[in-house]
């Protein structure tokens, strides 16, 4: 099995350029350079049938295609790296960022290249402090090296690099958030369209794409289109970037086929559940997915056969529910951070999350009325898809609307008792 991102990464351990370069790290750099243009890379990336990694799986190739390329394209361009890595239960890309940073260097100079980039910012989670450190001084050393700054390996292009930390607002993950964040605005999402590939960071075209992304474009390059997409087991290319948490016997991330089922993944991997636990729910990509059981366990873990099954594939970083967890309080749990990283810009989501937060915080306290079930299925509405700024409201919804269908008996029970079950 090829693990290409993560084989040269041991845990605790960071790669020096020196390693990278033994590895054959910057040969893509040095291949599109001589042998490419930027829309031949394009095109390439296109062909391997790369999604984007960061949860929405959208094709990496068209979303460059959508950057101005002639002549008279407004400049500088942006190429932003989104390593503010905040859903719940996602880790991935920290073991990246840690372990292999001139791999995902590489891939931002590649992407950069692309799209005829002049500037490239890398926008870090304010937790990563490890992370800040390791990528403040492999820029450094890429800079030293002459693959970013001033005319890149003589090739006559420029491309300058900085690491931006951020304050720890999960909003600022997402894209237009992010590009006022950078801009020093408050961290609000901007309405789209217009798409930052046309007008982003400073109304000028940009492109943002996630870490685990970023870092499969050396080996895309290196090895091909076809070579990618044969790494996977199922209609999507490559491999992914899995991970388990919960009462697994040994949570962790590893990198997969892309479409590796739950079960391989959960009972292979992670070791199957802790002595004493078993499965009661499991959110499938972070927390902003919608629960899936134990009948989902054979699925593969694509984004087509989530989908199919009612969630999402989102981050691919599996949060796994045990039977001695009650689900009301789980789920309150998540509402709870949903509604205090609320950007506070559209009404449903600011008002709306703390609502639901209220009501699921009474239910657990066994202050619940029948009425609630309606309030909570009617937020599920209201604050879906459609109706706000931003993805994180529906995100939100996701988990409480799933668990409202495979999980209605605990919530009726805390009713129908006036206290949670699990308790006692
Ligand atoms: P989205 O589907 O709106 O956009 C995804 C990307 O595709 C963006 O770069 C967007 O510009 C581009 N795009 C989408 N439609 C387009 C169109 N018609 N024309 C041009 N470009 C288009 O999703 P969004 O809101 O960016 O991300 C939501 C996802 O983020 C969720 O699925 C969630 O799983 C994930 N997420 C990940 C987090 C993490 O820490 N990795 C944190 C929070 C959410």
């Amino acid at each position: 099995m090829e693990q290409p991102l993560t084989k040269n990464i041991i845990t605790g351990n960071t790669l020096s350029l020196k390693d990278y370069e033994q590895a054959g790290g910057y040969a893509a750099l040095r291949k599109v350079l001589k042998d490419n243009s930027p829309q031949q890379v394009q095109q390439i990336v296109k062909d391997s049938g790369l999604k984007g990694r960061g949860g929405a799986g959208f094709s990496t190739g068209i979303k460059w295609s959508f950057v101005p390329m002639d002549e008279n394209a407004r400049h500088p361009k942006y190429l932003i790296c989104n390593a503010d890595e905040m859903e719940p239960g996602t880790f991935k890309d920290r073991l990246l960022l840690e372990g292999n940073p001139h791999q995902l260097l590489e891939g931002m100079i590649l992407a950069a290249y692309a799209i005829k980039a002049d500037i490239s910012y890398v926008f870090l989670r304010w937790a990563y402090r490890k992370a800040a450190e390791i990528m403040e001084k492999s820029i450094s050393d890429a800079y030293a090296a002459g693959y970013v700054g001033k005319n890149v390996l003589g090739s006559g292009w420029n491309l300058e690099m900085y690491l931006h930390t951020g304050v720890g607002r999960y909003i600022c993950g997402e894209e237009t958030a992010l590009l006022n964040a950078l801009e020093g605005k408050r961290a609000t999402p901007r309405a789209k369209p217009p798409f930052p590939q046309v007008s982003g960071l400073y109304g000028k075209p940009t492109i943002v794409n996630n870490v685990e992304t970023l870092s499969c474009l050396p080996h895309i390059i290196n090895n091909g289109a076809d070579w990618f997409r044969s790494l996977s087991v199922s209609e999507d290319s490559g491999t992914k970037l899995y991970g388990v948490s919960g009462k697994v016997k040994r949570p962790g991330v590893w990198e997969l086929p892309l479409g590796t089922t739950m079960r391989e993944i959960i009972e292979e991997y992670a070791g199957g559940m802790t002595n004493g636990y078993s499965l009661k729910g499991v959110l499938p990509g972070g927390a902003s997915t919608d629960f899936l059981t134990e009948q989902h366990l054979d699925i593969k873990m694509d984004y087509t056969s989530v989908a199919a099954a009612g969630s999402r594939l989102g981050t691919g970083t599996i949060v796994v529910m045990d039977d001695k967890t009650c689900p009301v309080g789980f789920v309150h749990n998540l509402q709870h951070f949903f509604a205090q990283e609320s950007c506070g810009w559209c009404t449903p989501c600011r008002e709306g999350l703390p609502w639901v937060e209220r009501i699921l915080s009474g239910l657990e306290k066994g202050n619940g009325s029948p009425e609630d079930m309606e309030l909570l299925q009617m937020h599920t509405q209201y604050l879906g898809p459609g109706n706000t700024y931003c993805a994180l409201a529906p995100g939100a919804m996701e988990p409480l609307q799933s668990a409202l269908k495979y999980f209605r008996e605990d919530f009726v029970r805390h009713i129908e008792e006036y206290k949670c079950p699990y308790e006692g």
